[in-house]
């Protein structure tokens, strides 16, 4: 009798335990939500300040290009390979040109100073106070926007790009030109399908905490993506006003779709290769933006492109 009735205590205590545990479940859930509600996570829009601004005048000459390189101070090389070949493209069929890089800051001493260095010697680092780390890289993407919502909303177009690219500038010039759009233009490698990682390990994992929807709105990968100049001061605006999360190019997908602006193909052929591609001199002339590329590559292969310039290249 004293067992069966000891039994039944207990049934009811784990009965209790569950219902206190479901309790708990739904309370921290609903938590989770309203925090979310309550733009736990939302971009603050004047985080920060510039540290460093480049030498530009956009209103005086306004670029028809801008390329925004996000880079890190240990990217020294990357940076003074991009300065000696696609990044000093100034002038492409009469337009102009302009190449900068997006820093963040470091606790470390020396690097600051580098960069800082760097920075006056070349003009072409916008900086600002922010912790310079690839889960922040959101923020490095969303100074360039800003910078170019503040000083040079008059660029026709602006390319968001990484110093392990490379990027034929005058055949994307070109390809601009062909197009003719000059508002609310969004084009580079199209992801239209995307689903959020799962998987912990995975570098793009993301939490559902994090972005609790299943699908993520259509997104140009961020290794190269172009837009026309409007879309900067847009995107900026409303950045304050969608879900924040880390992965940048998602971020801007998030922005562009509340925007309603609609992503579009440069060309016909693929010109975007963010998962790389095998050098030719004329696959390369009639590409865009190619990713994984080391600094000494860059050189190799800017320097076959500049020697083959007037060169014929077999029709396709
Ligand atoms: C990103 O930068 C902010 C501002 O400096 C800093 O507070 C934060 O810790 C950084 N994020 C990471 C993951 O380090
Ligand atoms: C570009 O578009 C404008 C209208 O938006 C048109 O007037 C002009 O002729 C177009 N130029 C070319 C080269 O297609
Ligand atoms: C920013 O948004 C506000 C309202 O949401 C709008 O009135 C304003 O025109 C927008 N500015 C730009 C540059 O899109």
């Amino acid at each position: 009798m004293f067992w069966l009735h000891m039994a039944c205590v207990k049934m009811r205590w784990l009965y209790m335990s569950l219902v206190v545990l479901g309790a708990l479940c739904l309370y921290l859930s609903m938590h989770n939500l309203s925090l979310f509600k309550e733009d736990a996570f939302v971009f603050k829009k004047e985080h920060g300040q510039f540290l460093q601004l480049p030498d530009i005048d956009c209103r005086q000459d306004p670029p028809f290009l801008v390329l925004l390189v996000t880079s890190s101070h240990e990217q020294l090389f990357a940076r003074e390979a991009i300065r000696k070949t696609w990044g000093k493209e100034k002038v492409v069929s009469g337009r102009r040109i302009k190449t900068f890089f997006l820093l963040g800051t470091t606790p470390r001493k020396d690097a600051s100073r580098a960069v800082a260095q760097e920075s006056r010697q070349h003009r072409d680092v916008i900086q600002k106070d922010f912790v310079d780390v690839y889960l922040n890289l959101t923020l490095k993407t969303m100074m360039g926007i800003e910078w170019v919502h503040l000083f040079c909303p008059q660029a026709a177009f602006v390319m968001k790009t990484d110093s392990d690219m490379f990027v034929n500038v005058r055949y994307l010039t070109e390809l601009l030109l062909k197009k003719n759009r000059t508002s609310r233009f969004v084009t580079g490698f199209l992801k239209m399908h995307e689903l959020p990682i799962r998987e912990k390990y995975n570098k793009w994992f993301v939490s559902r905490h994090e972005y609790p929807w299943d699908k993520y709105p259509p997104f140009c990968s961020g290794t190269a993506y172009v837009f026309s100049g409007d879309v900067a001061s847009r995107v900026y605006n409303v950045s304050d006003s969608v879900p924040f999360i880390k992965l940048e190019d998602v971020f801007v997908g998030l922005c562009l779709a509340k925007l309603n602006i609609g992503l579009e193909e440069l060309h016909s052929e693929q010109t975007f290769f963010p998962g790389g591609l095998s050098f030719s001199t004329c696959r390369f002339k009639k590409i865009v933006a190619c990713h994984f590329i080391q600094p000494q590559k860059m050189l190799t292969y800017w320097q076959a492109l500049e020697s083959s310039l007037g060169e014929e290249c077999p029709a396709e």
